[in-house]
């Protein structure tokens, strides 16, 4: 398909979810917070803890914190689906909108907290990105402790994708009739239809804004499935993972990484809403930057579309919110959602969509 064609399917589905989701539009409340469809706990305790009066990025990183500890989430913190060398690499970025501050990490070993990392960053130093020994180092100083961050049932997975990599290799593809159930349970989740390329999915971003109509947000994650060690994507990445300012909004990803920085995705965002788009339909403005910026063969389907999901979550200072996903359907055949918090409670929401389908 060709670009102009691609770009005016994109701007007609914009204008079309954007006619429908106008219509299902919720009254709005402060605080609220948003966040990735994995993250139905961290906007209840975020939302919890501006009641209560905590700063918003300290609410914000409390909520993410759950998802962090949680060996379940295997997309985040402790229990993350390591790099090909078998080590769980996390990046994270924390960004306060009434200071305009950041700060992040990136390729941190052995540390559950990125997200808390980050904030020190941003609080003690004069610094914004921290890398590899250099971020855990400055973790250990400050009294975080190392650990073994790899659980079992992450190390069965990258066996199994070692295993399965190539036939021209020692290692023997194991029987599918004979899986480990962790395994099986990990195929089914995330839908790998080819165990060669394996779909990577997760991370969670968070913005949160309070009743004074503050901001922040927060990005964290293990980033894509067997990545090469040292790889680094969007999520600690301030103006891609996410990105807030305190006069507009707050903005965050989830998704292929590569593709986001090279639109600068959360800032995008951000800017759109500045220029009064409401935050859902700058999120899909955003996601149409980056399907007619797509044009690697390798990254497109048969019908010209990126073959990779990303998504984009967004709040502005009146406590409108949104997200949006490049595809209606996650892989699996689930519809695409996201989470939010606000005076209704929390609960997920449907994002609206630039394609209709699965990735
Ligand atoms: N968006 C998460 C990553 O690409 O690592």
């Amino acid at each position: 398909m060709s670009l102009s064609r691609r770009k005016l399917l994109g701007t007609a589905a914009v204008a079309a979810a954007a006619a429908k989701a106008a219509r299902a539009a919720p009254a709005v409340s402060r605080p609220v917070a948003v966040s990735s469809a994995n993250g139905m706990r961290a906007v209840e305790r975020a939302v919890r803890g501006m009641n209560a009066g905590e700063d918003p990025l300290d609410a914000a990183i409390a909520g993410v914190n759950i998802v962090e500890d949680d060996p379940a989430d295997m997309t985040v913190g402790y229990g993350g689906v390591p790099n090909e060398e078998g080590v769980v690499q996390l990046d994270a970025c924390v960004m306060h909108g009434p200071t305009a501050r950041a700060g992040a990490v990136a390729s941190l070993e052995g540390v559950k907290n990125p997200s808390k990392v980050a904030r020190l960053v941003m609080q003690t130093t004069d610094h914004i990105l921290l890398v590899g020994p250099g971020a855990r180092h400055f973790a250990t100083m400050n009294g975080f402790p190392v650990e073994n961050l790899l659980t079992e049932k992450a190390r069965k997975v990258w066996l199994f994708w070692k295993q399965n990599l190539s036939d021209n290799d020692k290692w023997l593809e194991p029987d599918p009739a004979h899986y480990d159930p962790d395994v099986k349970a990990f195929i089914d989740e995330f839908g790998w239809d080819d165990l060669r390329r394996p779909k990577s999915g997760g991370t969670i971003h968070l913005s949160a804004l309070n009743a004074r109509g503050d901001l922040a947000g927060c990005t964290t994650t293990s980033g894509l499935f067997f990545k090469m060690p040292g790889r680094v994507g969007d999520s600690p990445i301030i103006g891609a993972g996410c990105f807030t300012d305190n006069d507009v909004g707050s903005a965050g990803s989830t998704g292929r990484g590569e593709a986001n920085i090279l639109v600068s995705g959360g800032h995008l965002t951000v800017e759109f809403m500045r220029q009064g788009k409401h935050p859902r339909d700058a999120c899909l403005m955003t996601l149409e930057r980056i399907a007619r910026t797509t044009k690697e063969r390798r990254l497109l389907n048969a019908q010209g579309r990126p073959n990779f999901s990303i998504a984009f979550y967004a709040v502005n200072k009146q406590g409108q919110y949104g997200g949006a996903t490049m595809y209606s359907h996650g892989s699996t055949g689930k519809r695409r959602q996201f989470a939010v918090a606000d005076a209704s409670g929390a609960r997920k929401e449907d994002t609206v969509y630039l394609f209709e389908g699965r990735v």
